[in-house]
């Protein structure tokens, strides 16, 4: 195959970024599944660094791996449920264990413990289920002999730059149509040239010619990873997060469940995530057994219920809402998309009624999204008051009720200033004091 230069490579992909990324634009909400050899621990995913444990006493847990067949689907229909579009697995994270029957490296899966081939499994609950998959795949190694010394000895990054490609390869070629490949931790080179990422990415775009690769192999690649933070990008991009702000992987369910997310939790992250233009990928470490954690199911349940009948505001082509546009009121947050602002209720107000400001232009209809009941509404200056509310939030599920404002076309907005009285788009003229 003819190899591009890098920038030849870069023109090539973004030519080809908007039909590839098409359904990740609209999907904003996906899975992402932290499972491996660290799971057995309970003691998060670096336990191996961050304790100091030798490969080869490491390597002992492989010994103990107990996958349960079956757990990848429980995965995929929790995952189905709690209205997400896709889903992210660590097919081999930075401990080097492979979940699938790699030819490449045989410390994996299929050789140790219950002897699964979980990337299969995974696929196979993924396609059952509608979603879309993803393999997230680490570029570090802990236990491969080149890894580190791959920094400062051309031998050794020949030889783990093979590996790395090598086993790639066999994630894309051997589970059918691959859609996401997410890498993760490009340490111990520090330029792409290290890890030859224009070669190596060339070579996988070309058995699956439509997938979509994250930026972190040293290349901008298609979309951009915020990791626990939810901040916009100027391009692409998917917030991952934990569920607990502790693991990816597993820890004590009993203890993490203090830490963890509730719905409104996740919900307050959707509605960030899609008034940025971004999506979420939510974390879920399963239990050495493949089981999922008691503290995760009911939230995530509770929010797939609530997207079933207000995922008009959260799925789709946003507009992305730039600072200082489209606003809600401090009780509601927005979203934007096609002609339509989205008010996200977090508190539903007293009195029956509440303004939000900035607006200039009227909408020609408010409606509750999860019913479609309309809202009575007058448009006054530039605001937009709602009337005739219900005195307790009318939404079914999580507590929070979303209000559509359509409009002919998106309004004309005014941040608000710091008065009230200047709103509306009168200025201080003279010099301030
Ligand atoms: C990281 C961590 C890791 C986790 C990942 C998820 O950078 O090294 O353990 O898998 O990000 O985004």
């Amino acid at each position: 195959m003819k190899l591009l230069s890098r920038s030849e490579y870069e023109e090539q992909t973004a030519s080809t970024r908007d039909e590839r990324m098409g359904w990740w634009r609209e999907a904003r909400y996906g899975m992402f599944i932290h499972y491996g050899l660290y799971t057995h621990t309970g003691r998060h995913e670096w336990v191996q660094t961050q304790e100091n444990i030798p490969v080869d006493e490491y390597k002992r847990l492989a010994a103990g791996f107990a996958y349960k067949p079956g757990s990848a689907k429980k995965w995929a229909e929790l995952a189905k449920a709690a209205g997400m579009k896709y889903m992210v697995l660590t097919s081999r994270h930075h401990e080097g264990f492979s979940l699938w029957d790699s030819k490449a490296n045989p410390y994996n899966s299929t050789n140790y413990g219950t002897k699964v081939d979980v990337v299969a499994e995974f696929v196979e609950a993924c396609r059952e289920y509608g979603l879309k998959i993803g393999f997230y795949t680490s570029l570090m190694d802990w236990q491969h002999p080149d890894s580190w010394m791959a920094a400062v000895e051309s031998g050794a990054r020949a030889r783990f730059n093979q590996y790395i490609l090598d086993i790639n390869t066999e994630l894309l070629t051997q589970y059918g149509k691959i859609d996401v490949l997410w890498f993760d931790v490009s340490s111990p080179m520090e330029h792409w040239e290290g890890w030859n990422s224009v070669e190596i990415n060339q070579k996988l775009r070309a058995i699956q010619p439509h997938i979509i690769i994250n930026n972190r192999c040293k290349l901008d690649e298609d979309f951009g990873t915020p990791e626990e933070r939810i901040a916009a990008e100027d391009r692409d991009w998917e917030a991952c997060m934990t569920f607990n702000g502790l693991s990816w992987g597993y820890v004590d369910s009993e203890q993490a469940a203090k830490y963890s997310y509730n719905a409104q939790g996740i919900i307050r992250m959707l509605q960030r995530c899609t008034a940025g233009g971004g999506n979420l990928l939510l974390n879920v470490g399963p239990k050495p057994d493949g089981s999922i954690p008691e503290e995760v199911v009911a939230p995530l349940t509770e929010v797939g219920k609530w997207l079933e009948v207000n995922g008009r505001a959260a799925y789709g082509k946003t507009v992305k809402v730039a600072r200082r546009t489209y606003g809600g009121n401090g009780i509601c947050s927005t979203s934007v998309i096609g002609n339509s602002v989205y008010l996200w209720n977090w508190i539903w107000p007293f009195g029956g009624s509440m303004g939000i400001g900035g607006y200039k232009d009227a909408p020609k209809a408010v409606r509750y999204v999860h019913n479609g009941a309309p809202v009575d509404f007058e448009h006054k200056g530039q605001r937009i008051i709602l009337k005739n509310l219900p005195e307790k939030c009318p939404g079914p599920e999580a507590g929070i009720t979303v209000i559509e404002m359509e409009f002919e076309k998106l309004p004309q907005y005014c941040f608000a200033s710091y008065y009230p009285q200047l709103n509306g788009g009168r200025e201080i003229t003279a010099e301030r004091i």
